[in-house]
């Protein structure tokens, strides 16, 4: 048997440390042996929550499925542990030290197959691993992340466009994921605003920041998804901090309802997250005679967050947007008068890609224009990730690419860290792929000309300007 044990102390509340460490599936950010984990039971954490952690043991690694089988909020957990080689009771007690947090953590391994006579050979190397773990524990509870950069190998693959765009895959995200700091930051105080929320990213979104402690406001099309989605959030959480708002985002008379009910309601906005969206492989009007491409994935981000500009200008902390863009946007240029597409010369992606492009530059746009506000705007893409809304759209897509794309939860990543990082808000107008500032063109023929890119929100405002809803509120326009 080997007994480990560190201490630290860290400026943070109990209740913090506790719920991050208590997130087993988040051990590989600080644990030095961990390289994966995943929650395997239902429901929020608490006793009898069940984890598979995957680690490095040599140059192998092995899977350890750990039980929580006490634990008393905020003040101590334990978790026991079985694999093929030994089982381990993990013992961490928290208690408050002159505002900050005092951790205890004991690790016990018995080892099987009478290994436990080999102890003396590995003693030193586990003490040192628990001395390794426990610094990381510190390192990610202190949150001091810098801010986000680009890493040289992207830069070089960007101008090589090729390796930029593989990428896009779940291999992309493997590579990203090997350079992140741990995101230990709980949003307790914060109200978040995700449409699409009940599907693919969005919904991966939102059942991650309800686990993270924000209060949602889920806006989603369908009223009849309102029970699915409660649902799906009550297995993350019990706390109920969540307001569903129904609306069909492609009438820019349901954003404009939308957006009165918000202002209303008065509660200012910490991240609104753009994130609805659809490919339309074929041309259709909405009721109010717009190509529906443009109008759900340009004309309505653009309403819905001028419209919400109050509810997010001029806090202490910084409100953050962050519009979900695709890397099909790199293959098109901005040009006013091209993104409404006619019936006859209407193709869905080039439509799609060229709505995208116009949220990228509008991210740009509002980022320059809102510094002062206290709002920093991002763009992010996804890379290619397996959702509901990839199956329906681009189904050989998916076939040919089944293999290497991303899971929801591993598209979704960059929202949620754009969301939940502290560090995040320390950059504005930035495109981002796992969770790197990247750049915005790929190929130089798609920079758009200066005249085009002032035009952007004359244009779009003046596409407003046709509606009813509109009049009488040109003057509020930002
Ligand atoms: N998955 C990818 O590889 C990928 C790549 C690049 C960019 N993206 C972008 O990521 C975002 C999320 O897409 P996803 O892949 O997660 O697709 P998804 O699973 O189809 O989710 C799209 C969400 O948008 C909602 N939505 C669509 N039309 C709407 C409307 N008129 N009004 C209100 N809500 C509407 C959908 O609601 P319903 O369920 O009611 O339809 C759904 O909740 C989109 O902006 C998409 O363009 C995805």
């Amino acid at each position: 048997m080997i007994t480990l044990h560190e201490e630290i102390t860290v400026a943070r509340s109990a209740k913090d440390c506790f719920r991050y460490v208590a997130d087993f599936d988040r051990v590989y950010e600080w644990d030095a042996t961990a390289r994966d984990a995943r929650k395997l039971s239902e429901g929020p954490i608490g006793l009898g929550t069940r984890f598979e952690v995957t680690c490095a043991v040599g140059p192998t690694t092995i899977s350890i499925e750990y039980e929580i089988v006490d634990y008393q909020p905020w003040h101590s957990i334990e978790l026991r542990g079985e694999c093929k080689l030994f089982t381990v009771t993990d013992t961490i007690v928290f208690s408050d030290r002159d505002e900050k947090t005092h951790i205890s953590y004991t690790a016990v391994f018995d080892y099987r197959w009478g290994l436990g006579r080999l102890e003396k050979y590995f003693l030193k190397g586990m003490q040192q691993m628990g001395r390794e773990s426990l610094a990381g524990l510190q390192r990610a509870l202190e949150d001091r992340a810098l801010p986000p950069a680009t890493l040289a190998s992207s830069l070089s693959a960007d101008a090589w466009v090729a390796p930029g765009v593989a990428m896009f895959t779940r291999w992309g995200y493997r590579r990203g994921r090997a350079f992140w700091t741990p995101t230990s930051r709980f949003l307790d105080q914060q109200h978040i605003v995700i449409t699409g929320a009940n599907s693919g990213l969005g919904l991966a979104t939102a059942l991650e920041l309800a686990r993270a402690g924000a209060e949602l406001t889920l806006v989603i099309r369908n009223p009849e998804n309102e029970g699915s989605l409660r649902s799906l959030l009550q297995q993350v959480t019990e706390e109920d901090k969540v307001t569903i708002e129904i609306a069909d985002l492609s009438l820019m008379g349901e954003v404009h309802l939308l957006t009165e009910r918000l202002l209303a309601r008065g509660k200012k906005i910490d991240v609104l997250i753009n994130n609805a969206g659809a490919l339309f492989n074929s041309y259709a009007e909405t009721d109010e005679g717009f190509e529906r491409s443009f109008a759900l994935l340009l004309l309505s981000p653009f309403l819905l967050t001028r419209n919400l500009h109050p509810l997010l200008a001029g806090h202490q902390q910084s409100a953050r947007v962050i519009n979900v863009v695709s890397g099909g946007m790199y293959t098109e240029k901005l040009v006013c008068k091209r993104l409404i597409m006619k019936p006859d010369r209407y193709n869905g992606p080039r439509a799609y890609a060229r709505a995208k492009r116009g949220l990228t530059v509008m991210t740009e746009l509002w980022a320059a224009q809102w510094a002062q506000d206290n709002i920093v705007v991002n763009a992010m893409h996804p890379g290619w990730a397996d959702t509901p809304g990839v199956a329906s759209a681009l189904p050989t897509f998916k076939k040919i690419t089944q293999r290497v794309l991303r899971n929801p939860a591993e598209g979704a990543d960059t929202i949620i860290w754009l969301a939940r990082a502290r560090e995040a808000d320390q950059v504005t107008g930035k495109l981002f792929l796992d969770r790197e500032p990247r750049t915005p063109y790929l190929l130089k023929k798609t920079k758009e000309s200066p005249a085009e890119r002032s035009q952007l929100s004359v244009f779009l405002k003046h596409q407003l300007d046709t509606l009813e809803f509109a009049t009488g509120a040109k003057e509020d326009a930002a």
